[in-house]
C-alpha cells in the first residue's frame, strides 16, 4: 500500500511514539489526523505537518473516538489507515494490581483501540480496503515480574488485531501489529504509581534490555503499512 496521500489517524500523536510516527507518515505524503488528549502539543504538531488536522480526543470516551471517526470523515471524505497508538503501562506484581486501575487500563489498551476499530471498518469496507496497525509491545508474549498488567493487556489487542486479520481479509482490510521492545518516551514517567525500581528490574537482564528510538518505531510503522505484513518486532541492538 502507499502512503502518499493517504488520510492515517495516529491516536497519542502528542507524544513519543505517535509524534514520531505522525511525523514520519507526513514526511512520506500522507495527511495526518492527530488524536490525543493535549490538545496545545497537537495543535503544534498539525503547524508543522502539511495537510494534518488536530482533533484533541480522549479514546477511552465513546463520544469522543465516535466524533474522532466522524471529523475525519467530513475534513478528508476517507480514512485510509488507522494507528491504535494510544497506551498506557503498569508496573505492579500480579498480586498487588489495583483492579480499578487495571479496569482503567484495559479501557485504554484494549477497548479503545476495539472501539476505533469498529468504527474504522465500514469506512475502510465501502472504500474498498485499508489498514489498522496496533501498537502491541514485546512485553505482550513475555512473562516479566511486576509488567503483567500491561502486558495482559497487549496479549489481548494481539489476539483482537489478528483474528480480525483473518475477519477481514476478504474486505481487503489489513490488521497488524507492532511490538516494540524499550522505547525512549516518556512512557515510563507516564506509568500510574510505579513502585520504586519495579521496571528498572522488568528492564535489567531482560529481552528488554535495549533502548529503541521512538523513530525507528516510526519507520517499522510505515514498513508495516507498505508490506501488509502480520507482525513486526522491533529489538534494541
Ligand atoms: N515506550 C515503550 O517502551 C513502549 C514499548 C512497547 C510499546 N509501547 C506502546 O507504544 C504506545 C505509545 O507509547 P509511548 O512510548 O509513545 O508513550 P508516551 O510518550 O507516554 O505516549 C502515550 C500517548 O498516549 C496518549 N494517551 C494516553 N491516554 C490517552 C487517552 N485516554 N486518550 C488519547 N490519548 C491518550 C498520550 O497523549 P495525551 O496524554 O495527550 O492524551 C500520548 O500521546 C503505547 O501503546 C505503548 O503501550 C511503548
Amino acid at each position: 500500500m502507499t502512503i502518499d496521500n493517504d488520510v492515517i489517524i495516529v491516536t497519542g500523536a502528542s507524544s513519543g511514539i505517535g509524534l514520531a510516527t505522525a511525523r514520519h507518515l507526513a514526511g512520506l505524503g500522507a495527511r495526518l489526523v492527530l488524536a490525543a488528549r493535549n490538545a496545545d502539543a497537537l495543535r503544534e504538531l498539525a503547524a508543522e505537518l502539511p495537510g494534518a488536522i488536530a482533533i484533541p480526543t480522549d479514546v477511552t470516551d465513546l463520544d469522543e473516538a465516535t466524533r474522532l471517526v466522524e471529523q475525519t470523515i467530513a475534513r478528508f471524505g476517507r480514512v485510509d489507515v488507522l494507528v491504535n497508538n494510544a497506551g498506557r503501562a503498569m508496573a505492579k506484581p500480579v498480586e498487588h494490581i489495583d483492579l480499578g486501575e487495571y479496569t482503567d487500563l484495559l479501557e485504554l489498551n484494549v477497548v479503545a483501540p476495539l472501539r476505533l476499530m469498529q468504527l474504522v471498518i465500514p469506512h475502510l469496507r465501502a472504500q474498498g480496503g485499508g489498514q489498522i496497525v496496533n501498537i502491541s509491545s514485546q512485553a505482550s508474549t513475555a512473562y516479566i515480574p511486576y509488567i503483567a498488567g500491561y502486558a495482559s493487556t497487549k496479549f489481548a489487542l494481539n489476539n483482537l488485531s489478528l483474528t480480525a486479520r483473518e475477519e477481514l481479509a476478504k474486505d481487503d482490510i489489513v490488521v497488524s501489529i507492532v511490538k516494540p521492545g524499550i522505547v525512549d518516551s516518556d512512557f515510563g514517567q507516564n506509568t500510574p504509581s510505579p513502585e520504586p525500581g519495579h521496571l528498572r528490574r522488568a528492564e535489567d537482564g531482560s529481552l528488554l534490555s535495549h533502548v529503541i528510538a521512538p523513530e525507528a518505531v516510526a519507520a517499522a510503522v510505515a514498513a508495516i503499512i507498505d508490506s501488509g505484513d502480520a507482525e513486526i518486532n522491533i529489538l534494541g541492538s
